[in-house]
């Protein structure tokens, strides 16, 4: 049998009670409603905890309460094992191109808000990013927490599958319960075609847990956004692409013209060189069919084969590297053309040069 964590007016007795036996603590009569909220999906034993914690001896005021009361609850998150949080390091400005997904982002930043929830503006479920390989899918993931101010979590499908945590389904059940415990957060499931027990023909091999996943999407309390990327996209089965499971698919195709022209320049600022010392129209070309990540590596061994002569790098390290890499687009021509196909007629471009971004 399964236990709920305290509802709302039993945290408010644990807290009536906590507070009576411990004269020291010190928990502000305003501010009950939000700890009480704050506190949810936590156990009796862990609200106590947390109270001693945040409340005793201090002037604390609210703010630092409720601090407190979250960064408990990510170390609660922590200790189930297969949720890692995220830290809110990436800023959105750290994408090159793919307007179409920053602008969707953009717009939903206030969603989260008390104010948003209390106005009662439908609060979005989830995103699904699709596309080839280094285009910057977990990237843009990254990013969601920092932009929308809410917490991260990653979960980690090899250990819900490892037998580590009891079986997948139990574990994965815990996983649902933990991340609802610690709403608002986004729920980072990367590589949802593993994470649903697919193969690559999409077959189901745990179709327990792929149910209950559907289920649990369909029904899921609203404050839990569900950022979902996947490469094998074929192995994708409708149900999971229907309407009112993700907000949005996106499709991440390679780069095009201007967006390899933002991604150089976002990389090289980042290994301090001055873009204004290279020829962008040159490296434009170099990179034709190129992805994110390769250009983000060239970058890199351009700096590094200069760092050995104890000099900063400039265009001519950069063409030399350039010249040496192969992108997997040239080797893997026949699956990008599948994958396009087959996202066109279902995805959204998360590029506003949409479906002929990448010829450009
Ligand atoms: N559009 C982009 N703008 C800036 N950097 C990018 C972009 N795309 C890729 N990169 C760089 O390449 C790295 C790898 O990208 P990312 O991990 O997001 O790819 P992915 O689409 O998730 O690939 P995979 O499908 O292999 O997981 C990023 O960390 C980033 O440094
Ligand atoms: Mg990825």
């Amino acid at each position: 049998m399964e236990v709920p964590t305290p509802d709302e007016n039993e945290i408010v007795d644990i807290i009536k009670k906590t507070a009576a036996e411990d004269s020291s603590l010190n928990i502000p009569d305003d501010a009950i409603r939000e700890i009480t909220l704050a506190l949810k999906g936590l156990t009796e034993n862990e609200i106590a905890y947390v109270l001693q914690r945040a409340c005793k001896n201090k002037e604390s005021n609210k703010d630092e309460i409720l601090d407190e009361i979250f960064s408990e609850k990510k170390n609660v998150v922590k200790k189930s094992g297969f949720l890692e949080f995220s830290p809110p390091r990436w800023k959105i400005e750290s994408i090159g191109g793919l307007d179409n997904l920053k602008q969707w982002l953009f717009k939903r930043q206030h969603m989260f808000t008390r104010e948003a929830v209390e106005a009662g503006v439908p609060v979005p479920k989830g995103l699904l990013m699709m596309g080839i390989s280094g285009c910057g899918k977990s990237l843009a993931v990254k990013t969601i927490s920092s932009l929308w101010n809410i917490p991260m979590f990653r979960l980690d499908m090899n250990l819900v599958f490892s037998g580590m945590y009891g079986s997948p389904e139990e574990a994965f059940h815990r996983a649902l319960k933990t991340i609802e415990s610690v709403a608002p957060a986004v729920l980072w499931i990367d590589e949802i075609e593993n994470a649903l027990g697919l193969d690559d023909s999409g077959q189901r091999i745990a179709s327990h847990i792929f149910s209950s996943f559907l289920t649990w999407m369909q029904e899921k309390p609203p404050l839990i956004f569900i950022a979902a990327t996947a490469n094998k996209i074929q192995a994708l089965p409708a149900e999971v692409l229907r309407k009112g499971r993700f907000d949005e698919v996106f499709f991440c195709d390679l780069p095009s013209k201007e967006e390899r022209a933002d991604i150089l320049k976002i990389h090289l600022l980042r290994n301090n060189a001055n873009p204004d010392e290279f020829d962008f129209k040159m490296l434009q070309i170099m990179t034709e069919g190129w992805n994110g990540a390769e250009i983000e590596q060239a970058i890199i061994s351009a700096r590094t084969e200069a760092f050995y002569e104890n000099r900063p790098f400039n265009q001519r390290d950069l063409e030399t590297v350039m010249s040496r890499i192969v992108p997997l687009s040239d080797t893997m021509e026949q699956q990008i053309k599948a994958i396009r196909s087959w996202a066109f007629s279902r995805a959204t471009p998360a590029s506003k040069y949409g479906k002929s971004a990448a010829k450009r």
